[in-house]
């Protein structure tokens, strides 16, 4: 639930008139941090599980760890490769290893505590509640292969799980915005029958995504287009997508937020300059705020996982998992 922390401020203001504020809370920037293992980078995106055990991320080792918050430990979770060399791997950020290792991009539990992820080598997978090696359950869509599996969301009413092929061509984003690919897809997969659609194509890097609260459409980010695109689910517009909200400079992955239709994603208008944007179902920019601190050092900002007041944050270039507290987002 989006807590507005700026209230419980100004309330303790009022009461203490004594306590005077720091300049970094009054902007809004409380962070922490959490060192990956060593060798490894790029916790790209987080998630909870429904009962809010968690953090969880891909690293450049291939496993899906799980953060102990408390102890700032890492412990294995689940992978994709099916042949991951442990030796080999574990300390690994080599991307020519990514093959052998397995990548994990996008991730998300269902209400059942089922992980469903994306791997760039091994398309959708999916693994249940105690882990480890994964089951692939989806590795092409309508006749051509989920060449770059990249965000997953499910359908918070009947558990349909959708996510992106960013590229036809690249499995590299850097690459994918040179060339201004357009070959991204949105895909579904249906656990009961095991049935994939091809919901939209022609996508100019679709990223992260999420479902409305009701169902009704979905949020997409597009990294080469730098735009949000909404695809109806329901209503007269059902089974279309238009762009909702242009000009979000390389938009990292797009989180509801909170009970109602409000979401958040990370703006990178240049290398190491960010932005957390919240928008709500109509494109409306509801807050924007500055994520800095130790992400001054980090190329992007790839994700924001709503725990509480605070946001984890992911990126595929930092060595660590962040933690920020805004006063008000
Ligand atoms: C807080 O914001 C003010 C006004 O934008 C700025 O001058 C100051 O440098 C900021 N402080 C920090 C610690 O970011
Ligand atoms: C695993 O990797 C190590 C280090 O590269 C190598 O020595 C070993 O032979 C590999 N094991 C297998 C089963 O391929
Ligand atoms: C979560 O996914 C698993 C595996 O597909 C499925 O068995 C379970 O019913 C799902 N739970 C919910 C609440 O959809
Ligand atoms: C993606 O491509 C860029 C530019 O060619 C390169 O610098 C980078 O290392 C590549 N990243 C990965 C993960 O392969
Ligand atoms: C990228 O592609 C879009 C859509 O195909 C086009 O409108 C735009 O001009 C292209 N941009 C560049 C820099 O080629
Ligand atoms: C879903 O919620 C939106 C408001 O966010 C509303 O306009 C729409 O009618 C709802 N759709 C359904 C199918 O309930
Ligand atoms: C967010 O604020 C920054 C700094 O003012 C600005 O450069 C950026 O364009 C804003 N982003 C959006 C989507 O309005
Ligand atoms: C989005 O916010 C704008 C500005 O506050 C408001 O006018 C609009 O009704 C909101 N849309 C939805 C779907 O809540």
């Amino acid at each position: 639930m989006a807590i507005d922390i700026s209230i419980v401020v100004l309330a303790l203001l009022s009461l203490s008139p004594s306590i005077v504020l720091s300049d970094s809370l009054l902007n809004g920037t409380i962070y922490e941090t959490y060192p990956l293992p060593p060798g490894t980078k790029g916790p790209v995106t987080i998630s909870f599980m429904d009962d809010g055990v968690g953090p969880f991320t891909g690293i450049s080792n291939g496993n899906i760890v799980k953060l102990n918050t408390l102890l700032g430990t890492y412990e294995y979770f689940a992978h994709a490769a099916p042949n991951r060399n442990n030796t080999q791997c574990d300390g690994n950020s080599d991307p020519s290893l990514y093959s052998v290792c397995g990548r994990p991009l996008g991730n998300a539990f269902n209400k059942s505590n089922y992980l469903y992820f994306c791997d760039i080598y091994f398309g959708l997978n999916g693994v249940g509640p105690s882990g480890g090696q994964a089951t692939q359950l989806v590795k092409s869509a309508g006749g051509q292969p989920v060449f770059f599996c990249n965000g997953v969301s499910i359908d918070p009413i009947d558990g349909t799980v959708y996510f992106t092929d960013s590229s036809q061509v690249f499995k590299n984003t850097t690459q994918q915005i040179a060339a201004n690919d357009t070959t991204g897809r949105l895909l579904s997969y249906e656990p009961l029958t095991g049935d994939v659609k091809v919901l939209a194509e022609g996508l100019a890097g679709p990223a992260g995504l999420d479902v409305s609260s009701n169902s009704s459409y979905i949020l997409i980010s597009e990294i080469v287009s730098n735009q949000i695109q909404k695809f109806y689910l329901k209503g007269p517009k059902a089974s279309t997508i238009e762009p909702l909200l242009t000009n979000i400079l390389i938009p990292g992955d797009i989180k509801r937020v909170g009970l109602g239709d409000e979401f958040v994603v990370p703006e990178n208008p240049t290398a190491y300059v960010h932005y957390a944007i919240k928008i709500n179902g109509s494109g409306s920019i509801l807050a924007n705020r500055s994520i800095s601190g130790p992400y001054a050092n980090v190329l992007y900002v790839r994700d924001m996982q709503q725990k509480g007041i605070s946001f984890f944050l992911g990126s595929t270039f930092a060595t660590f998992i962040g933690v920020v507290t805004f006063v008000a987002l």
